[in-house]
């Protein structure tokens, strides 16, 4: 874990509400991981047991090979799977050499058990994806 992920973490709306104490705890339980551009972080149709957190760089999300949204800083991925325990719905490519904080689904998900005002700020940001997709020309 790089000197510089804590103080990205806390500066990221989702994690704002955490007191200190919890936010080392969470990221003692991820880890970084770096991507080069054009590595598949998570691949349509696959199980998926990873949430991620971009902390820079840049990431597509492909559907059947059709971007619909790019993640940047800040942005999270792999929370469908999480939720539901369905395979991945769609593929994320790094399209920029792009790090990420990583945690395994069940520590995430015994996170929100504690932490419910996280589970707020996930289904805000998935509204805003909703709204998103609903508007888009092709939906
Ligand atoms: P998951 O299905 O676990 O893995 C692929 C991820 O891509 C998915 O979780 C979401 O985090 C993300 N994703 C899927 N569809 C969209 C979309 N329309 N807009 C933004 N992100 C998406």
């Amino acid at each position: 874990m790089s000197s510089d992920t804590g103080s990205l973490l806390s500066s990221v709306p989702f994690f704002r509400g955490l007191d200190s104490k919890t936010t080392k705890a969470l990221l003692a339980q991820g880890k970084e991981m770096a991507f080069k551009e054009g590595d598949t972080i998570v691949s349509e149709g696959a199980s998926g047991v990873g949430f991620f957190l971009v902390l820079d760089g840049s990431a597509e999300v492909r559907k059947s090979g059709k971007a619909v949204a790019t993640l940047s800083k800040g942005q999270f991925f792999g929370e469908m799977s999480l939720i539901d325990d369905m395979p991945r719905s769609a593929d994320v490519v790094a399209v920029r050499p792009t790090r990420c904080w990583a945690i395994t689904s069940w520590s995430f998900a015994s996170l929100l058990k504690v932490h419910p005002e996280l589970a707020v700020g996930m289904l805000k940001e998935l509204v805003k994806r909703l709204r998103a997709a609903q508007s888009s020309p092709n939906s």
